[in-house]
């Protein structure tokens, strides 16, 4: 039944992975975000917090039709048995038909099943899901792979090479390891990653990121003072999620791009900000629209001090106002 409960979790996640265009954990705390389908996702994507039978239940209802269907047929999966779970997972015969458009790219052809990582892992198409596996190196990655999910397990360093050439990769998810290193170029010769989520990892200092990422989750590490360059995010003019959750930073990292959404700083140690932080000064009609969820609870500012500091934003930030 568990097993079960995982595949379809992993097809479910399978499917948000590839058809959604961020996906925001329940606890990136939406209170401020019209709620919508993307919550049942949000719940998916940060499953391990849901109890398995109930969040069987839920998928059920909200999977696509194909895929149940699809999913019917397989047969039921023995206890415990990794590689069980990839022998059912459900193929399209031919993953190049016409017919269902949405499908080709969704369960399309399983053109790594070869590669020896596949053989640990689980690839789907180009997801690699290597969730919970012991590793504590990131391992060899096909060449197509866009979307790599390696959570839970015990991976310390990400090397120069680790995603080397892997030119169509843009997510990168490696949520719950020990990394405390990273190699200044590991994730710049990327052009096509989006998000990148390293939360709940032992992180010092941010290496260089490329300006494609529109979602970045280092939430939970140990940035403190020195771990952000200066401007580390001022050319990032896609980025829309930025994540900083508990890492003792005493600042907040600016400037920020024009096209930020939400921006998250709670339990930190950021003492003070400036009226023109988020907006402008000199000109009292710029207004930053887009910036709709800042958090600043948790941290020793009192945001009273700065009452012009917020004319030009669309909502207050959440932090001690008193
Ligand atoms: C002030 O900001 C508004 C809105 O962003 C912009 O249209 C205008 O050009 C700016 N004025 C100056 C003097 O920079
Ligand atoms: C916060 O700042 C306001 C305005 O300067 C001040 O009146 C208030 O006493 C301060 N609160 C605390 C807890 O320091």
């Amino acid at each position: 039944m568990e097993v079960l409960a995982r595949l379809v979790l992993g097809l479910v996640l399978f499917e948000a992975a590839v058809t959604a265009p961020t996906l925001q954990p329940i606890n990136y705390d939406l209170d401020n975000y019209a709620a919508d389908t993307m919550e049942a996702l949000d719940n998916l994507y940060n499953y391990e917090n849901i109890p398995l039978g109930h969040a069987e239940v839920e998928i059920a209802t909200m999977m696509p039709s194909g895929i149940r269907e699809l999913l019917t047929p397989a047969p039921q999966p023995e206890e415990g048995e990794e590689e069980e779970e990839e022998e059912s997972t459900p193929r399209l015969i031919d993953g190049s038909s016409p017919q269902e458009p949405e499908f080709i790219g969704v369960l399309g052809p399983h053109t790594n099943e070869d590669f020896p990582t596949c053989l640990l892992c689980t690839c789907i198409s180009t997801t690699v899901y290597c969730d919970d596996h012991e590793l504590d190196a990131i391992p060899p990655l096909p060449k197509n792979t866009a979307y790599f999910y390696s959570r839970f397990n015990r991976i310390k360093k990400i090397n120069r090479n680790d995603f080397a050439s892997l030119n169509d990769l843009r997510r990168i998810d490696l949520t719950s390891n020990l990394i405390s290193e990273i190699d200044e170029d590991a994730f710049r010769k990327l052009p096509q990653l989006h998000e990148l989520i390293l939360r709940d990892n032992r992180i010092r200092q941010l290496p260089e990121l490329p300006t494609t990422l529109t979602f970045i989750d280092i939430s939970n590490n140990r940035l403190g003072r020195k771990g952000i360059k200066q401007e580390a995010f001022k050319d990032m003019y896609e980025l829309r999620h930025l994540y900083l959750t508990d890492n003792n930073l005493d600042h907040i990292p600016l400037p920020l791009p024009e096209n930020l959404r939400a921006l998250h700083l709670q339990n930190n140690n950021i003492l003070e900000m400036h009226e023109d932080t988020f907006c402008n000064m000199k000109n009292l009609t710029y207004i930053r629209k887009a910036l709709e969820d800042i958090r600043l609870d948790g941290n020793p500012i009192n945001l009273s001090k700065t009452p012009q500091a917020y004319l030009c934003l669309p909502r207050l930030p959440v932090g001690s106002l008193v």
